[in-house]
């Protein structure tokens, strides 16, 4: 891709150890040497505000927290995002790569908790005030896999496991089906990536959809 493009929001999303961090890195730097003004963020987190709440989401101190608790919190730290940081960056015309979005609360409130997910979705379009993700890549991987991977990668002194990875793998499993069912409601905007597959090959499958997505702006915008 040699043309830069802008005001474009995407988010990546699956489960633990998926990959989404280390993909969301290799397509920030790409397109930073391609001379494109990148902003990396991530839902819970991003702002001042965020940064608290997700310490607080994150922290095994917290169980056992209410199902509607979890909702909120996760809705007040996207709804900061969205003003603080989402909004203005495209606003200006960046690249805007989100770890985590709505699709998240959907899949681990929603299919993991059972919540409803219409009540997700209203909550979703009053904390994003409607911002939607212009593409959303999903590495789907098994959870086993995934919850081996973050082990793994976890240094001595931050070893335990956070609060939501330290759910039952059948929650897990749960999460992981419903963005697969998520991903089959919007096949434009979700794009589903086999996880365990490599990491160089997955680069790959994420920049072709990310320039799938350009190309089919510039048309859309001529
Ligand atoms: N495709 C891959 N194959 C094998 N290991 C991977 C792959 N992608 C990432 N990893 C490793 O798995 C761990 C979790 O990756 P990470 O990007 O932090 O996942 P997430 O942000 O989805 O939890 C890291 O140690 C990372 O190096
Ligand atoms: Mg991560």
């Amino acid at each position: 891709m040699w043309y830069q493009v802008s005001g474009v929001f995407v988010t990546f999303e699956g489960g633990e150890g998926s990959g989404k961090t280390t993909q969301l890195k290799l397509l920030a730097n790409h397109l930073r040497v391609l001379g494109n003004e990148v902003v990396e963020t991530r839902d819970p987190g991003g702002t001042t505000i965020g940064k608290e709440i997700r310490t607080l989401l994150l922290s095994p101190e917290s169980a056992p927290m209410s199902v509607a608790a979890e909702l909120l919190l996760y809705e007040a730290s996207r709804a900061q995002l969205v003003r603080e940081v989402l909004a203005p960056a495209l606003a200006r015309g960046a690249i805007v790569l989100c770890d985590r979005f709505i699709d998240s609360t959907l899949a681990y409130q929603g299919f993991g908790r059972g919540l409803d997910l219409n009540l997700i979705r209203q909550l979703n379009q009053l904390a994003t005030e409607g911002l939607t993700p212009d593409l959303t890549v999903l590495l789907d991987l098994d959870p086993a896999i995934g919850l081996l991977r973050s082990g793994r990668s976890s240094s001595a002194e931050s070893s335990s496991q956070d609060r939501i990875e330290a759910e039952p793998l059948h929650f897990h499993q749960r999460v992981r089906e419903g963005y697969l069912a998520l991903a089959r409601a919007e096949p434009d905007r979700i794009r589903v990536i086999d996880a365990g597959l490599s990491m160089a090959v997955i680069e790959t499958a994420v920049l072709d959809e990310f320039t799938r997505l350009t190309r089919s702006r510039s048309t859309v915008h001529g």
